[in-house]
């Protein structure tokens, strides 16, 4: 059967309807659309806000809990906050047997997708019985409550059965992204004392194969507390070494397993830890809770994607990021929704392949970032024009600002012009969305998130005073607990407090975002306040970045900036000092990137590096990234009388000059 309807989409046309509509500033819900959604009460955020906590206990009810909780929010011990206290409840049981014993086990929960074209379909029925097994295997290999099991796995189904079986049975899952470098899994496994890693004999990109497992053992081999690693064949690899005693295989496990039943848990229990980039080199453990978080992902995908019974939902993102977590994994399987995974990348085996995708599997929702539109914007309308892309009814965004040219391709090409666009904003700590429009009710305003949801409350305050900003520019800050936000730092209760509880207070969450709010209320997220850049998306730390360059033995110092970047958002610019007479050359700028991608993935590699035989440093020896970044975005560098060498920008803006 062929999918593919030609659309008459030239790039001459799309440009001419895209300059039209860029002087619209509101964008009304389609009135198609509108007639349809799940929420059309405009006064659903009013009510939610006259009791916040009534309406999350509300939220929460549509959960199955083995327990009700005795205290909805105990405020007792802020910023350490509990909610729904006394409660019990398992993420696994809501998110697979609740749906089996409804009589929904047949239904699909992944139309899985491989980078070469392999298909296959995964029933809730079957992810329950694969879940309940590895959860049983789990505890065969000595797995406790509480324990943390790494994951470092492609884009494949186990990995949703090795997240669900450590919620099943209480254990504290830490994924790490596929895309970082062994070395920074094992970083990740040590600081968090993982006690088993699941993993895989390789992954596949774009065609070629990777070897993961010996990797792996080259990093990992020596970390006392790892003692288990459970191995996905997946890759198709046959010479994987294992370690007799300590390695094993998932198939295996699976297979000699007995299932086990959800353990009720705590509402409070740990849930998983994500590390995440903060302003120093050492990441954060970022952690997340049982009850809380599973209302907040539940809810939020309900109403922000207006789920209905028949959605094929397609979230782009990878597994190892919060965007996986919460809405890959959680929301969609505690709404029982169907969903289709990918593996691969967005230009492989060619840069139609989303659109084909959507085609074939006549996708409804449909959520990824800004950075992979403008991707797609560059690769061309053509990519798109041959596939029916008529059963999208919704579109989101999110990651980082969505540029209104972007938005708008989005909306004419992709969704028709008959799709909301839903620009939702917010971070790993947050676990839930937090900002955005409800498509059935809100205008949406290109380049603007929209408002917090209902039961948030995001403001914008005044950098000097802490003073609430109506309309303006100022600070994100979050004023009262919500149930999926993070409690704590994993083991590090005090940078929890010192990072998000100490800017404005011990009960406002600083965020780390500047942003504007408009006369409507409605909020433009600017970026981020602290060292932290987005590249495409990712979040990585400048200071993480500078700490790998430094560790090159021919590097004496080194200063990363993010610079801004037409199609990743940030870009990385790295200036760097070599020892003695080493002199800059390619030879050495490609080792130095080598050694990035070794110790925290090829993603943090700069995108230019410029050798200098000095920074810019004030009297006092603090390095002036302002200037760098001034530098680098090629703008006027203004008074630099307080640096200890002012010659030393000017040598810099010529070499910049020169290699641009
Ligand atoms: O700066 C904001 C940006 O991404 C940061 C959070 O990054 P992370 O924890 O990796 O989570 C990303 C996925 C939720 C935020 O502090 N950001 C995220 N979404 C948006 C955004 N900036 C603007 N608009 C968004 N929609």
């Amino acid at each position: 059967m062929s999918t593919e309807t030609p659309r008459t989409l030239t790039e001459d046309g799309v440009e001419a309807r895209l300059s039209e509509l860029l002087g619209q500033e509101r964008f009304t819900p389609p009135a198609p659309f509108a007639a349809q959604a799940e929420i059309t009460d405009p006064e659903l955020r009013a009510r939610a806000a006259a009791d916040p906590v009534a309406y999350w206990e509300e939220q929460a009810r549509q959960l199955r809990w083995s327990q009700e909780w005795t205290t909805a929010l105990n405020e007792d011990d802020a910023p350490f906050y509990r909610w729904f206290e006394g409660g019990r409840i398992n993420v696994s049981d809501n998110c697979l047997d609740r749906h089996v014993e409804a009589g929904r086990g047949d239904r699909v929960a992944y139309h899985w997708h491989g980078e070469e074209g392999e298909t296959r379909d995964v029933t809730y029925a079957e992810l329950l019985d694969q879940t309940a097994r590895f959860a049983g295997a789990l505890r065969q290999l000595g797995v406790q409550q509480g324990d943390v099991v790494g994951i470092y796995l492609p884009m494949i189904p186990e990995v949703v059965v090795a997240m669900l079986a450590c919620t099943r049975i209480g254990a504290v899952h830490n994924v790490v992204f596929g895309g970082f470098s062994a070395g920074s899994v094992a970083e990740r496994m040590e600081v968090s004392g993982a006690k088993v890693l699941v993993t895989a004999d390789g992954s596949r990109r774009k065609g070629k194969t990777t070897a993961v497992k010996p990797e792996v053992d080259r990093t990992m081999g020596q970390l006392d507390g790892l003692e288990k690693i459970v191995v996905v064949r997946h890759a198709g690899l046959d010479d994987t070494p294992m370690t007799d005693g300590r390695d094993v295989f998932f198939d295996e496990v699976v297979a000699a397993a007995e299932p086990v039943d959800p353990e009720p848990l705590d509402a409070e229990a740990p849930m998983f830890i994500l590390y995440s980039s903060g302003s120093t080199a050492k990441p954060k453990g970022i952690q997340h809770t049982t009850g809380g978080y599973l209302t907040g992902v539940t809810t939020t995908l309900r109403q922000v994607f207006d789920l209905q019974d028949d959605d094929v939902y397609w979230c782009s993102a990878d597994v190892g990021w919060i965007t996986g977590h919460s809405y890959i994994v959680y929301g969609p399987l505690a709404n029982g929704v169907t969903s289709v995974m990918y593996e691969g990348a967005p230009d492989y085996p060619h840069q139609g392949i989303w659109w084909e995708l959507i085609a074939k599997r006549g996708v409804t929702k449909f959520y990824t970032a800004p950075t992979a539109i403008r991707a797609a914007m560059k690769w061309g309308v053509e990519h798109v024009a041959p596939h029916d892309l008529s059963s999208l009814k919704l579109l989101g965004s999110v990651g980082e600002p969505i540029n209104p040219k972007a938005w708008l391709w989005y909306w004419h090409v992709v969704g028709g012009e008959r799709c909301p666009v839903v620009d939702t904003w917010w971070q790993t700590e947050t676990g839930a969305m937090m900002i955005t429009t409800l498509p059935g009710v809100d205008d949406a305003k290109p380049g603007s998130a929209g408002t917090p949801l209902p039961g948030i409350d995001v403001q914008v305050l005044d950098a000097e005073t802490g003073e609430r900003v109506t309309e303006g520019e100022g600070l994100l800050a979050i004023p009262r607990p919500w149930p999926s936000m993070l409690r704590t730092l994993y083991q590090d209760p005090d940078r929890y407090v010192s990072t998000y509880w100490s800017r404005f207070g011990e009960t406002t969450y600083f965020v780390g975002d500047s942003a504007r709010i408009d006369a409507d209320g409605y909020i433009w997220v600017i970026g981020r306040v602290d060292d932290v850049i987005n590249v495409s998306g990712h979040r990585l730390s400048t200071a993480e970045v500078e700490s790998a360059i430094v560790a090159h033995p021919h590097v004496a110092e080194a200063a990363v900036v993010a610079k801004a970047d037409d199609l990743t958002g940030q870009a990385i610019v790295a200036y760097v000092t070599l020892n003695g007479d080493t002199e800059g050359s390619d030879r050495i700028e490609a080792e130095v990137n080598q050694h990035i991608a070794d110790r925290i993935g090829k993603l943090a590699r700069p995108k230019r590096i410029v050798w200098t035989s000095d920074l810019p440093k004030t009297r006092s020896g603090k390095i002036m990234r302002r200037l760098l970044r001034d530098i680098a975005e090629e703008r006027d560098l203004g008074d630099v009388t307080t640096l200890a060498d002012p010659s030393v920008v000017t040598t810099l803006q010529d070499r910049w000059g020169a290699g641009a």
